[in-house]
């Protein structure tokens, strides 16, 4: 087995384009051709996707050709059973999700926008089961067993913030497993208990508003330098529209070099931050260094946005490697 996801799972259900969310059984006042009747809004699809830094990711990792095993905590529900069924379709083991009957599955309901951006829209969100992630739930021997082991939204999965779990993670890493992390929310309450993983991170990649969260510093620079001296060899920061910076440590201070996002017709930008991270561990698990693997999430995200949901349009790791030619 070559990559552990290990985090967040959520069903996301999303629709589009709703140009705005009526109050009640009122109509949109000057949107009569997108309402279909008092308090409905007609969209062209709505989706339910597997997502959540860690099982998004695990389904993007997936669809680039990783063998892949994803660890969580879902509900023994309804949205459980779907989350179980799409991540499968998809070629994810999903042995190491843990069912709870006393929390639901976690979930999202995200209306996007014609603009395909979430900006200024409501997210619905139950974390639900996430919370009820614990050390125990990860088999023994199965971090060490892992080529790379991506943490996706250790702020969320609390739980893990244990030194049962920070142990497993120095011995897999003793071994040869490269640790990633990613993170899920932007409160600076739970950002700030995410912060005890960094020593045991190689690479990190929290957006922009993550990384200000996590250090004070709105300068995505600074903030870069300020979480690589928290343990990680690598901090991306993902600028969305903007693209990426990738800050390694040098002798002199940090070194940044910055990534532009690549030109798309933008649809929905849920989980490019996850798709990123994707093709980020499946450049590593190809052998690139951090840059050019960079370069392969930027384009597995700039691949998401030009559909709705995290696993839009990602058919494979030629189609995404094509887009860099
Ligand atoms: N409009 C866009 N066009 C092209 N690429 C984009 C666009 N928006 C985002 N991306 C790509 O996706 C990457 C991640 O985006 P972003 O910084 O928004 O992540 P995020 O906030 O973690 O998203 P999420 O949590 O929804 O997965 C960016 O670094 C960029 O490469
Ligand atoms: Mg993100």
């Amino acid at each position: 087995m070559a990559v552990v996801t290990l985090g967040a799972h959520i069903l996301d259900v999303l629709a589009r384009p709703v140009p705005g969310v009526p109050a009640g059984q009122d109509t949109v006042p000057g949107e009569p051709d997108t309402v279909g009747g008092p308090g409905t809004v007609v969209v062209d699809e709505i989706r339910a996707t597997a997502a959540g830094s860690a099982a998004g990711t695990a389904v993007a990792l997936a669809r680039l050709g990783n063998d892949v095993v994803s660890v969580g905590a879902i509900g023994d529900d309804d949205l459980g059973d779907l989350l179980v069924a799409i991540m499968t379709r998809n070629g994810v083991d999903v042995r190491g999700l843990v069912r709870r009957t006393a929390a639901q599955t976690a979930a999202s309901i995200l209306p996007i926008g014609p603009d395909g951006r979430r900006g200024g829209r409501p997210i619905l969100h139950a974390p639900g089961a996430n919370l009820t992630l614990t050390a125990g739930a990860v088999g023994p021997g199965l971090l060490g067993a892992a080529r790379l082991v991506h943490l996706g939204g250790p702020d969320v999965t609390s739980g893990l913030n244990d030194p049962a779990f920070f142990a497993m993670l120095a011995a897999a890493r003793e071994t040869g497993t490269v640790v990633t992390m990613d993170v899920l929310s932007t409160v600076p309450g739970l950002l700030a208990g995410a912060a005890a993983f960094l020593p045991h991170v190689d690479h990190f990649l929290p957006n922009e508003a993550q990384a200000a969260a996590m250090t004070g510093e709105d300068d995505p620079e600074k903030a870069a330098g300020a979480l690589l001296a928290q343990g990680p060899a690598t901090v991306v920061v993902t600028l969305g529209g903007d693209g990426s910076l990738v800050a390694t440590r040098a002798a002199g201070g940090p070194e940044v070099r910055r990534l532009p996002a690549l030109p798309v017709d933008v649809v929905d930008t849920t989980g490019c931050g996850d798709a990123y991270c994707a093709g980020f561990v499946t450049g590593l698990a190809h052998g690139r260094d951090v840059l050019e693997s960079a370069r392969w999430g930027a384009a597995a995200a700039a691949t998401v946005a030009q559909g709705l949901g995290s696993d839009a349009c990602l058919t494979g790791l030629d189609d995404v490697l094509r887009m860099l030619k």
